[in-house]
Formats: structure tokens, sequence, C-alpha cells
């Protein structure tokens, strides 16, 4: 089954059929809210707003580990995270869809493994390639499908939040490679690895990143709302057609 987390502008699946709601414990405390389990184009699917249903859990705060261990207890064994980001390349310009392919890790003090405690054998997992290749590549054939243009990689690199960053800042991480910044992509997609989960990312360029762009000199977040609210109906329409193509 698909599991899809949605971030910012995408707190419910609208589209869902025969929603059902079921609160699910994990030994790593409270998901960021109840799944929402039904259908999507005939298709069963898990959904779970990262930001909880009512919006109101900070990035740094997300328990990232009780959201992909609840996931995989509901025999989810792939994940679509949906998330905004701020576009550093002139091209990812506010609108644009985004299949990032490799991630860089800027955050700090999130509990970032499954493997840790007195009773864990220390373990080690490959995270060379951090996406699943198999589920980008349905993604970017879900957009193509759905007659969507997604921009198809970029370098997505993970700030702590939940301030936005410095212009000189964002100089930094794209003098590292960088192509977007966003605030939730880790732990969530190495913990999803620890799990054996399939992951991939449809990354939703909401503003310039800082010093770029029209947020030359501010980042203008009262134009945000509307444009993550045009943007996720591509995204429903992609995730419709993605569930379609997806059949383990
Ligand atoms: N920076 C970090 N995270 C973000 C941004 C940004 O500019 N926009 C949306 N998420």
């Amino acid at each position: 089954m698909l599991a899809i987390i949605g971030g910012s502008g995408l707190t419910k699946l609208a589209t869902i059929e025969d929603p059902h709601r079921r609160v699910v414990r994990t030994p790593y405390g409270e998901p960021s809210g109840a799944l929402t389990f039904g259908r999507l184009c005939g298709r069963e699917v898990v959904f779970l707003p990262r930001h909880g249903h009512a919006h109101s859990i900070a990035p740094h705060e997300v328990n990232y580990r009780a959201n992909i261990w609840a996931l995989r207890e509901e025999k989810a064994t792939a994940i679509v995270s949906v998330a905004s980001v701020g576009g550093i390349r002139a091209d990812l310009a506010p609108g644009v869809l985004a299949v990032p392919h490799q991630i860089i890790d800027y955050t700090h003090g999130r509990r970032g493994t499954f493997f840790e405690g007195p009773d864990q054998p220390v373990t080690h997992v490959d995270f060379t390639e951090p996406y699943c290749p198999v589920l980008r590549a349905k993604l970017l054939a879900a957009a193509t499908a759905a007659g969507e243009a997604v921009f198809d990689g970029g370098v997505y690199a993970v700030t702590q939040g939940p301030r936005l960053e410095t212009a000189a800042e964002i100089d930094r991480l794209e003098r590292d490679g960088a192509e977007m910044v966003g605030m939730t992509g880790m732990p969530e997609a190495v913990l999803a690895r620890e799990l054996g989960l399939s992951y991939a990312a449809l990354s939703v360029v909401a503003n310039f990143a800082a010093g770029r762009g029209n947020s030359a000199h501010e980042i203008d977040l009262k134009v945000i709302g509307a444009i993550l609210e045009e943007a996720m109906q591509r995204v429903s329409r992609i995730l419709d057609r993605c569930v379609e193509c997806h059949d383990s």
C-alpha cells in the first residue's frame, strides 16, 4: 500500500474515497495525527499530515520516528512525501514542482534513527541514493501522465527551522550544491530506509529562498498560502496517477 505524507498546504487529501481515520500508537510515541485510510482512484492508500491535522507541529517537533513506524505497522510499503521548499536555483520558482534526487542534512537534535538504545546492535544503512529510484520514476511518469510539468532531480538541503534562512546561509547551501531548501526531508527519508520502505519526495516550491529572486530582501510569507493552494491541485492529480501505477 502507498502512503502519502502531506506537508504544508496538504493537511488532508480531499480526493480520498471512503476515508476513515485510525489512531495508531507506536513505541516511539504519537504520530502527527490519526492515519486516514481510504482509496484514491480505487487503490488503497493511507495519508498522514506531517504537521498534524490542524497544522500545529513545527518541523523540528515532528515525531518522524512515530510517523514512519505507524505507516509501516499499517502495512505501507512505499511513501510519497509531499513537502514545500524554497527554490535556490533560478528555475525553481514559486509554484514549480520537483522530484529531488539528493539530500544534504543540516538538521540537529532530531531523533534520526531506530537503531539506538542498549539492546540494539550498531547498524548502518546505505544512503548513497536517499530516494528510491523506482518510486521516483513512478512519480515522474505519473506527472507526465497527468500532463503536469515536474523538475526531475535536485539537491534538497534540510534545515532545522522553524525560522527561514539568512541570505548568507542560502549562499552557503548553494556552494554546497543545494538547489532547494526545506525543513522536513530528514530524518524522514532515512527512517523510511531503515525500515525498508521505498521513499520519494514531491517538492513544491513555495517561495524563492532567502536572497534569491523576489525574496532578495525578504520572503513574502503572505503569498505562500495561495501558491501552495494552487500547486496542491497539481500535486493531487499527480498522486492520482501515481497510485494507479503503484501495485505493491
Ligand atoms: N526555507 C526552508 N524551508 C522552506 C522554505 C524556505 O525558504 N520554503 C518552504 N519551506
